[in-house]
């Protein structure tokens, strides 16, 4: 019988379990799935997937994965994969907790040989002055008996076009040996290009880097929205033209917050790393400060538009369409639409929640807003929403993610705002918000 090797993912969820069945899909290995969470080790036991990924939802149906909450699955693996997340706090400040739980268990069933890999993003230092130590707490050596090596993942769920199989990684470590048969290890079962980088911090900080990058980009186009919504010019006339330079544009789009486990969150951890080393990031901090405003921003539009035609927010039925932080997945981590809602709460407000994608949070029918409130705002551009013809009783629209048919609205004798639109001959319905 052929000898496979043993590979385990810590953290099966939407990182760890698609990444779980690609690795168990190649004939070579072994998988197994170490999580805390008990009810995600039992669905994935029953060959189902615990995240929504239609690749996934698939894959579990052809291969198997050993899902277990019991830590000594580790020792017999040659390859541990660490994909657990990476949260900020209340006060905004990166939360190491699971990575350090993590590598607690690995340091705990340590074997010579093993080769410890985390594609949680992570600021740069973070594998060598907080991971590396706690493997070290035995007699094993990094660079000698085991290596360390970072991979950080950029799954985008929900996206048709790229997934775990077919996205480019980087990939940085202890020691060039080391990326060297970890990076193998990558190429044995993705297709994707595998970067061999100097280092782990290179590595950690190419991540970070990617999605301040993307933060940046969308405060940029947030505050401009903010700006020429005061001008009366059409910031989306205006991003559409400056994209027909063939080079040094990129476009990206305002609307109503950015959310998620990646954008929302992994600028703090630069932001801290580089406090803590003595500079300040204030193009970083502005950035976060202006997209984190962006859902009182949408708020103020309806309440406005509330006044204009007389209506108090206070007592005013208010329908929410999307509590999801994107289109077409259900995740609500870090979602501008929760802002939204306690904002709007807060005003006293009663507000009535559609998410086909989050029904447990959303309870209420699309149809159920449409007859009942008098003002609506579109946070999520779901493409149930963007099908909607008839308005019926609404009085009002929000269109956080300026998705919506403008033309279609306002000639039901309803009022449209979008995010940076303010002009009334402005392209509409097509351009779908980057987050
Ligand atoms: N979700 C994304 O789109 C995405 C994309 C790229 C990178 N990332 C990064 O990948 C990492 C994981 O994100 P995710 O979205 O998969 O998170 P997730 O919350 O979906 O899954 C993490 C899993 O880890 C488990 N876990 C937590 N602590 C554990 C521990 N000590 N031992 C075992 N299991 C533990 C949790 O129970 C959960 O099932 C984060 O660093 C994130 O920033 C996420």
């Amino acid at each position: 019988m052929k000898n496979l090797q043993k590979v385990t993912i810590i953290g099966l969820g939407y990182v760890g379990f698609p990444l779980a069945c690609a690795i168990a899909k190649n004939n070579n290995y072994e998988v197994y799935g170490l999580d805390t969470n008990k009810e995600r080790v039992d669905k994935i036991n029953m060959r189902i997937s615990p995240v929504e990924d239609r690749q996934a939802e698939k894959d579990i149906k052809e291969v198997i994965i050993y899902a277990t909450t019991e830590e000594e699955v580790l020792k017999k693996s040659k390859f541990i994969i660490v994909c657990v997340p990476t949260p900020i706090d209340e006060e905004r400040r990166p939360d190491l907790t699971p990575v350090i739980q993590a590598a607690e268990s690995i340091s705990r069933n340590l074997q010579k040989g093993q080769i410890i890999i985390l594609e949680s993003t992570v600021n740069p230092g973070v594998c060598e002055e907080t991971i590396l130590p706690i493997l070290e707490r035995g007699n094993f050596r990094g660079g000698i008996d085991f290596e360390l090596i970072h991979c950080p993942e950029r799954i985008d769920p929900g996206n048709p076009n790229w997934n775990v199989y077919n996205i480019n990684r980087n990939i940085g470590g202890l020691t060039k040996q080391g990326t060297h048969i970890a990076a193998n290890f990558y190429r044995s079962f993705l297709k994707g290009d595998i970067n061999e980088m100097s280092s782990l911090k290179v590595a950690e900080s190419t991540k970070i880097v990617e999605n301040a990058f993307r933060d940046v980009n969308i405060a940029y186009v947030n505050e401009l929205a903010q700006s020429f919504d005061k001008l009366g010019i059409d910031v989306y006339e205006v991003i559409n033209g400056a994209s027909n330079k063939p080079f040094a544009f990129m476009p990206h789009y305002p609307g109503c917050g950015v959310g998620g486990h990646c954008i929302a969150v992994d600028p703090y951890y630069l932001i801290e790393y580089a406090a803590k080393n003595g500079f300040d990031h204030q193009l970083l901090k502005v950035a976060r400060s202006v997209n984190n405003s962006m859902p009182h921003y949408t708020v103020q539009k309806l309440v406005d538009g509330l006044e204009s035609i007389g209506v108090n927010i206070k007592g005013a039925k208010i329908g929410l369409l999307g509590l999801s932080y994107k289109a077409n997945i259900g995740d609500m981590r870090e979602s501008p639409a929760l802002e939204i809602k306690k904002e709007l709460e807060d005003l006293g407000a009663i507000v009535l929640c559609c998410d086909p994608y989050c029904n447990g949070h959303a309870p209420a029918l699309i149809n159920e807003i449409l007859e009942n409130c008098i003002g609506l705002i579109l946070a999520t551009n779901h493409h149930q929403f963007m099908e909607v013809k008839n308005w019926k009783n609404v009085k009002i629209i929000v269109d956080g993610r300026n998705c919506l048919d403008m033309p279609n609205i306002e000639s039901q004798g309803i009022i449209y705002e979008g995010i940076g639109r303010g002009f009334p001959n402005t392209p509409n319905g097509k351009i779908v918000n980057e987050i």
